[in-house]
């Protein structure tokens, strides 16, 4: 059951705990509004030193989103996206965590709105460059689609399962 406070939003932690990436979507195109926030979402992130070395590039248009698709070996369903989000990073500078937060924050930004959302991997970055126009000295190894969830969504093929807290936390020490 979802917590919603007297504004209607969902409850912070109920979005973060709530959340699963899903990959299929309806052709309703994300409004202008809504994306704003969960550009601003991903805007607001820390950065190591405060740096801000990463950039990110909003990919709308079906024939970028066919050739992000033949970036990845796990992305052949992206081009259904109402949007893809890729985070683009300097080669000389690149900062994975920076980007991790960006990604999380927009993710559960975005599922907040009613947003279903999911990362994908781009394992082939001379591709993923080409199909942006990204610079030889950048890389841009991991993007997340959007879409507004179609009503009954398919399951996962992947399991839905965490590992228990007692396994995945240790106190103190190893073991
Ligand atoms: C770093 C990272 C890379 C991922 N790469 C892919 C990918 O290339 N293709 C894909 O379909 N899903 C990808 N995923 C999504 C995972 O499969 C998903 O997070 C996991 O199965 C949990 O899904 P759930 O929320 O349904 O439990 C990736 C997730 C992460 C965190």
């Amino acid at each position: 059951m979802s917590q919603m406070s007297d504004t209607g939003a969902m409850d912070t932690y109920e979005a973060i705990i709530s959340k699963r990436d899903i990959r299929h979507y309806t052709d309703q195109p994300i409004a202008d509004d809504v994306m704003g926030r969960v550009l601003q979402a991903g805007r607001m992130a820390g950065s190591a030193k405060n740096l801000e070395v990463n950039r990110l590039i909003v990919v709308q248009d079906q024939a970028g989103q066919d050739a992000l698709a033949e970036a990845g070996d796990f992305s052949s369903w992206i081009g259904s996206s109402a949007a893809i989000v890729g985070f683009a990073s300097p080669q000389k500078d690149t900062r994975l965590f920076d980007v991790g937060r960006q990604a999380q924050n927009m993710m559960i930004a975005a599922h907040a709105e009613g947003l279903a959302t999911c990362p994908v991997t781009l394992h082939h970055q001379d591709k993923a460059r080409s199909a942006v126009g990204l610079p030889a000295d950048w890389d841009m190894t991991m993007i997340i689609t959007m879409g507004w969830p179609i009503a009954e969504v398919p399951d996962s093929p992947l399991k839905r399962t965490r590992v228990p807290l007692d396994d995945l936390v240790r106190y103190d020490r190893w073991s």
